[in-house]
């Protein structure tokens, strides 16, 4: 079933389990991440950005693709609005009864962050509406890798204190779409974040990261984990392995459908990774 947001990361947190958070751009996507996560027994978040939503145009057509994916579901499904810049766009996930968002107004100058970030939360609130924001602008979105950008300790208290926002991104190491797994995490400043922040954390471009650090970035205090490129890899590749291998395939389906299932298998294995699954 749907299920609020706030539900998956609230019980994640409490269980120091890791709340996996899949971006879906087509429908096999939302398809592949719930088949994984019956199959794991976990809880998932299927979110779409605001550069997927550009991509199809509108939010609608695949909010309501993956809402109903959810909604079929055996597990427990949140749907979540990634990486948005616009506040139409905010405003507009929330009339379709997504669980939350997440504002980025981490290009900012502080100041302006706060005011902006905020506000939003405070709409959202309005609605029960789980509210994610960013400090410290993890890099690589434009192309351009900045694993070298940290987070704040005091400063992310201040500014989770100052927004009123419920989760928030931080910069310890990663960065986004980033193809090899060998991001260098600097786990001290996970544990300090979690000690500064009263709020669950996000780990951003988690692509990046080997299976091992993964599950050391949730026992270190990381609740939301936001899994993009991975995906994409293993679908893209089962799809290249179908057309090389049958140059005269022209049914979507036979090279869709292989793709589906080997990103469905793989988010089965990285739910296992992250320790996702409530005990039973
Ligand atoms: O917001 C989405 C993520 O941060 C995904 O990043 O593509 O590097 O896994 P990634
Ligand atoms: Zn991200």
């Amino acid at each position: 079933p749907l299920v609020p947001t706030a539900t998956v990361v609230g019980a994640a947190r409490a269980d120091g389990r890791g709340a996996a958070a899949f971006n879906v751009i087509q429908v096999e996507h939302a398809q592949a991440i719930v088949a994984g996560a019956e199959r794991a027994g976990a809880p998932v978040i299927l979110q779409l950005s605001q550069n997927a939503v550009r991509y199809h145009g509108a939010l609608r057509p695949i909010a309501a693709a993956a809402r109903a994916v959810a909604e079929l579901a055996t597990t427990p499904v949140a749907l979540h609005l990634d990486h948005a810049t616009e506040r139409s766009l905010v405003e507009e996930a929330v009339e379709l009864g997504f669980g939350s968002v997440m504002y980025d107004a981490s290009a900012l100058p502080y100041e302006e962050n706060v005011a902006a970030t905020a506000e939003v939360a405070r709409a959202c609130h309005g609605h029960d509406v789980w509210v994610e924001a960013e400090l410290g602008e993890i890099g690589g979105k434009d192309g351009v890798h900045a694993p070298g950008a940290r987070t704040d300790p005091g400063e992310a208290a201040a500014y989770v204190a100052a927004t009123g926002v419920d989760g928030l991104a931080v910069a310890v190491g990663t960065s986004h779409a980033m193809l090899t797994r060998d991001a260098a995490l600097d786990f001290a400043l996970i544990t300090a974040l979690r000690d500064a922040v009263p709020v669950p954390l996000v780990l951003h471009g988690s692509s990046g990261v080997a299976d091992a650090d993964l599950t050391a970035a949730v026992a270190a205090g990381m609740t939301k984990i936001n899994i993009a490129t991975q995906l994409n890899k293993v679908f893209t590749g089962a799809a290249r392995e179908r057309l090389a291998a049958d140059p005269a395939l022209v049914d979507t389906r036979k090279y869709l459908g292989p793709a589906r299932d080997a990103t469905a298998a793989e988010v089965a294995r990285l739910l296992g990774v992250l320790r996702s699954a409530p005990p039973t």
